[in-house]
């Protein structure tokens, strides 16, 4: 499928059928996240693989979304609950390896990226850093979509309750959404054949 069709072919799935989706093709979804382009480069969110049935089945008794329990894979995605100078410091540091440049050399970088995030309430940031994560969000849903699995993004659930599930406070996270992949049960799911609604074009785009 070309990215066009792919993405016409992609909706956001409400019922899923019994068939698992393989390690393999997790594994592009995820590199795609990894590869996901972020504000100064700090990727301030991350992703967890619910494998435990018990917190899927939890976390989906008071949702609407039935997908969190029958997706083949649940993936969550958490931002940041704050930025301090230790996350900012470690992507420098991370920046150096990489690049194989002194940290030294980055110390422009940095200020200028502590300026700008370092002063802002722990709310401001955490709401930056969601941001970024929902940039991230499109990117798995495009590769999901150029892999042929099905997936839907889901902001309807407790959030506390998953933060408290996975002892996100303790890892300095609070989550934002969860993404659900597996395959469509065109049988049951009375989106599947229905026509994809967007606004035309020209309202969408303005050129001046
Ligand atoms: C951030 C976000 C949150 C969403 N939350 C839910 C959700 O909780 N449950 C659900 O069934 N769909 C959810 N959706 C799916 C949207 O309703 C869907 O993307 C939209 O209606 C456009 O249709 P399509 O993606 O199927 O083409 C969400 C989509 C986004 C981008």
């Amino acid at each position: 499928m070309d990215l066009i069709t792919a993405l016409n072919w992609r909706y956001a799935v409400k019922k899923y059928k019994d068939e698992k989706v393989t390690d393999q093709k997790i594994q592009k979804i995820l590199e795609a996240i990894r590869l996901s382009a972020s504000s100064i480069g700090l990727q301030p969110y991350r992703v967890f693989v619910i494998k435990n049935e018990e917190i899927r089945k939890n976390l989906g008794s008071d949702s609407f979304n039935s997908q969190i329990v029958d997706a083949s894979h649940l993936i969550a995605f958490a931002a940041f609950d704050s930025i301090t100078k230790e996350r900012t410091s470690s992507l420098i540091a991370l920046m150096a390896k990489e690049r194989g440049v002194p940290v030294s050399d980055l110390a422009d970088y940095q200020q200028a990226m502590e300026g700008y995030l370092l002063p802002r309430s722990d709310e401001e940031n955490f709401v930056w850093a969601s941001k970024q994560a929902y940039i991230a969000l499109g990117t798995a849903l495009i590769a999901a979509a150029e892999l042929e699995v099905d997936s839907t993004p889901m902001e309807g659930f407790n959030t506390e309750k998953l933060d408290q599930l996975l002892n996100l406070k303790d890892k300095g996270l609070k989550s934002v959404f969860l993404l659900g992949l597996g395959y469509r049960d065109p049988g049951s799911d009375i989106l599947a054949k229905q026509k994809k609604v967007r606004i035309p074009i020209h309202e969408l785009v303005t050129e001046i």
